[in-house]
Formats: structure tokens, sequence, C-alpha cells
């Protein structure tokens, strides 16, 4: 079955919403909370571990009823099914999008063209579960017969930003093994990581679906090299190289022994993988029952998205909310804010999971979209944001909702740290949402012994109009079936967004076009014959490179 295909625009919802931002578009949250002193508790959803309080927006019952009959025309209830059930929703790709079933943990089977997927599943979970056992004992050996003390992950995008998140994210729960992650082809990301690791007790990790993206290759060629300049032989690469890839034939071009390869498959997106082998380093960082827990983590949320009505419904909420921003007041972007410094990667690892999921203007049936998709992600952990880029959501000229993540306990109790962090956190989204109006900000200043002219001059540059939109999502303390509960609630926002806005979630085709375009400038970088091949911006950067490199 295939998913609808109608333009948002013009459904009945749409329309009922469009004349409802007319009649609520200037009306203030501080408004929206004095009409009803019961907003929390309607506005606000607990489930499983986390508390999503919304009541922050600038909605009301009505808002959520029509969003919800927007979702509802644009069948989201029963394309939540077509992802869980395997049908070929990624079309352009013609796969299916079952990262779900990497972290099925039920007994139920899940097929793909009629085969059950589960039992594969569990067979690379118990090989992922038997190796990192060995690693992390110390009973596998490097070249030298010593233990392996450092894990290098090669990888880009998918295969690099997920794992390298969580392994931050979870390092309270951290094994004895230091793990790395090389990205960039720039030579200085691999060449400072080698620095400080040893080859004789290094493991690298080479991490690519395809196994033919540029960078990661490169950064693995290169490494291979850096490990065969020491005393090892080939035959020792055995011991030091694994891979993780969908592609059998790429791995073994590659010169890694298929029996060191953890296998993946086609229908796993890249940006969706961490929940697959590509979260191989996660597990030797954290141990495999923590990646386990992971993995639960995110099971009960799959559990309730595809079980639990529209409207109490935590990613349907979430994702109705931004496309009421995105769509009606035209915001452009959305900051997530965690208050928590384990989660200081958490926005880069959504950058990709949401950008390259919606970033898209062709809808599903091949036309140019007449409305907005999806929003640009960005943002940094509090408190530190908050000495940056928060002047701008206060008093800015734009609109920007923004999610504030953190936890009530701390995992590292020192002194008063956590409530002063928390203090911040509660006392920002109270900010921006009340604001302060101008008495306020005369009778502070009266107060303060301030004259009038005084007075008169500062006052406007005081006042906080308020009334930006935030949610705020707590949770008790940061354990790994949290971090799962919180990631597949973001992946599943960014669905119900993508069937809303009626375009295809899960391919990247933007990202392609300047790929084919460096590999054509690359041979051209290798003489000194002057280019003139291309528009004259691109020829003069090209030359004016030429001209100064050594
Ligand atoms: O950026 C494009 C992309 O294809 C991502 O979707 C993917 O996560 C990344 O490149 C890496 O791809 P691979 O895992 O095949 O190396």
């Amino acid at each position: 079955m295939s998913l609808k295909t109608t333009n948002p625009t013009t459904t009945k919802a749409w329309n009922a919403l469009k004349k409802h931002f007319q009649s609520i578009q200037h009306t203030t949250i501080k408004e929206l909370f004095d009409q009803n002193s019961n907003r929390f508790e309607q506005f606000s959803i607990q489930y499983p571990s986390l508390l999503v309080d919304y009541s922050k927006n600038r909605i009301n019952t009505e808002t959520i009823q029509l969003l919800v009959d927007l979702a509802k025309e644009m069948e989201v209830d029963q394309s939540i099914q077509r992802m869980f059930e395997g049908d070929i929703i990624n079309v352009t790709e013609n796969r299916a999008v079952l990262h779900t079933a990497l972290r099925n943990r039920s007994d139920e089977e899940v097929l793909v063209n009629g085969n059950d997927v589960m039992p594969q599943i569990n067979e690379v979970l118990e090989q992922m579960k038997s190796f990192s056992n060995k690693v992390i004992s110390g009973e596998w050996k490097g070249f030298t017969g010593k233990e392996i003390t450092d894990v290098v992950n090669i990888g880009i995008g998918g295969s690099d930003l997920g794992p390298m998140m969580v392994t931050e994210a979870l390092k309270h729960y951290k094994t004895r093994l230091n793990i790395h992650f090389v990205s960039n082809i720039d030579g200085t990301h691999l060449v400072e990581t080698l620095k400080d690791v040893n080859p004789e007790t290094t493991l690298f990790i080479v991490a690519s679906k395809t196994f033919t993206t540029q960078e990661t290759m490169t950064n693995a060629f290169s490494a291979k090299e850096w490990f065969l300049n020491s005393d090892a032989q080939e035959s020792d690469v055995a011991k030091h190289f694994v891979a993780v890839s969908t592609s059998n034939e790429e791995v073994t071009k590659f010169g890694i022994d298929i029996a060191n390869m953890f296998q993946f498959w086609d229908w796993v997106g890249g940006r969706y993988s961490l929940w697959s082998a590509i979260g191989l380093s996660i597990v030797l960082g954290i141990g495999f029952d923590n990646f386990e827990e992971l993995l639960e983590g995110a099971h009960e949320m799959d559990i309730h998205f595809r079980t639990e009505t529209l409207d109490q419904n935590i990613p349907v909420v979430l994702a109705l909310l931004g496309i009421w921003y995105n769509n009606f007041f035209e915001a452009d972007s959305i900051a997530l804010l965690p208050y928590e410094q384990y989660l200081s990667r958490f926005a880069a690892y959504f950058q990709q999971g949401d950008m390259e999921s919606n970033g898209k203007s062709i809808d599903r049936n091949g036309k140019k979209v007449d409305y907005e998709t999806g929003p640009i992600i960005w943002g940094e952990p509090g408190t530190n944001g908050q000495h940056a880029f928060y002047q701008l959501i206060h008093q800015g000229t734009k609109l920007i909702p923004a999610d504030f993540i953190a936890g009530a306990n701390s995992l590292n109790i020192i002194g008063d740290h956590h409530a002063k962090l928390l203090s911040n956190f509660f006392a920002q989204t109270e900010a921006l949402a009340f604001g302060k109006d101008k008495q306020t900000v005369i009778a502070e200043l009266e107060k303060a012994g301030k004259t009038k002219e005084e007075i008169d001059l500062l006052t406007p540059f005081k006042v906080f109009e308020g009334n930006r939109p935030t949610n705020s999502i707590l949770y008790e303390v940061l354990k790994p079936r949290v971090l799962g509960n919180l990631i597949a609630m973001y992946e599943h926002k960014i669905f119900v967004q993508g069937i809303i806005w009626n375009i295809f979630s899960f391919d990247q085709w933007g990202v392609e076009l300047g790929k084919q375009l460096a590999n054509v400038i690359l041979p051209e970088l290798s003489n000194d014959e002057q280019i003139t091949s291309h528009d004259s911006s691109t020829n003069g950067l090209i030359n004016a490179y030429k001209y100064w490199k050594k």
C-alpha cells in the first residue's frame, strides 16, 4: 500500500487551521494561561519515562483538535502502520523503512517481501555481543598480544553522528575502552586522532552502509597504511580492522575478511542506523547490556507511537506543533536545547536526522511543493547557549520555537550545580513565554533609583515581549533507556511531519550533486594547468588554489 499523495494545503483541516490561525495568532501565551488554569494538565503527556509539557505554546484545544484532524486527513495513523509493517514507503529507493525492527524486543515477526527479518537481526546482535565481550574483557588481542585499549570508528553522516552522539550521551556508562570518531576527509581529523593511539592496541571499525563513501574509504585506507607502517603485517589487519556494512562485496574489495564484518540491510536508512551494527562502537563504548537497554527504550517509544491515539501520542503532537509554527507562523527553525551536558551532540545528530529527511521540495507526486517543509535544526546545551544566542530568541525579530530537554537528576552530583542548571531551564522557558512588561520594567528601574530620563531611555530595551513557544521535556535521569525513548521520539516526529508534508523522508538525493562534481574536480586539481571548464567563480577559486598550493 502506498502513502497518501494529497497536497496537505488542500485538506479541509488545513483550511480550518488557516482560519483558526487568523483568530488566534495575536493571542499571547500569557493570555492563554490566564484563560485556562489547567493548561499544564491539559497540554502535557507522560510516557514512558518522559514528561512532555507543551502548554507553553501558542495553541488552545481547538488548535490541537484541528491539527489532529489534519493528521487524520493525511492518514498519519495508517502510514505509521505501513512503516512498521515493512511496506515500501521509501519509494524513490524502492525500500522498506524498518529501523524499528532493529529494536523490536517483542516476539513479533517483521516481514520484508514476505520474509521475517528478525532472525537475521538477532543473529547480528549476538555477533556484536560476543565480539564486544571479547574486546572489552581483553580476550581479543592485538598483533603483539596486547589488549585493545582504543577503538576508532571511521564513518560519516549516519555512520558517525548517531554512534558519536550516543557514546557521548552515555559516557557515564563507559567501558574501559576509549572510543574515537573520525569522519572528516580533512586529514587533520585522522592525524590528530592517531596521535593519541597505538597501532598495537587500536581497533578500527570501518562503518559505511555502502562502503563506497569517499570520506570513509579515504580515511580507512590511510588508517590501514598507518597501521601497516608500524611493525604490523598484512595478516595482522584481521585483528585490528572490522567492517560494518550492507555490502559484502565492497568490504571484501577493501581487504576486510567477511568473518570480521557486521551486516545490516538496505531497509535501514543511514541516519536511522545507530540501532543496527552501525552501533558497534556504542556497544564497545558502553557494553552490550546498556546497548540493549537503549534498544528497549526506543522500542517502548515505538509501542507508544504505534498504539496511542493521535492527541496523546508524543511524537505526533510534537510533529503537529512543528507544523503549526512552520506552516502557519512561518517559523524557519527549531532549537534543540538540552540542559544536559551529555547531550552536547544531540542537536548535531538531529540536524542530519531532520534536515536530511525533510529537507525536500518535491512532493510524493513528483511535483514542486507550494508550502514550507522541513525546518532548520540547531542548538547547543544550556546554559552555554544562554550566553551565546538566547538574546535573539528572547528579543530578536524571528520566532524560534525551542525544545528544552533535561533530567531531574544529574549523574554527577556536585554541590548545587544541578539545581542551578534546572533553575535556568525553568526560568528560561518562563521568560520566553511570559516576558517582562513595561510596567514591571519601570517599577524595577524606579526601585534601582534611576531618573525619569534614564527610565524613559532604558525601558524599551528592557521590555521582553515573551510569547516565545517552548516544549519542556523532562526525565528522571539519563539512562540508556531514556535516551532510547528520546531518540525514537524525534525520529517519529520527523516521520509524521514528512507524511503530512507529502514528501519522501527516507531518501537523500540532494547530497548527490556535490559528490558528483567533487569527482569531476578532483582530477583537475592534480596538474598545473589553468582551469577554464567551469563558471568564472569556480575556475577562479581552483586556479587560486593551484597558485598557492605547495
Ligand atoms: O550524506 C549522505 C549519506 O548518504 C547519508 O545519508 C549517510 O548517512 C552518509 O552519507 C554515509 O553513508 P555510508 O554509510 O554509506 O558511508
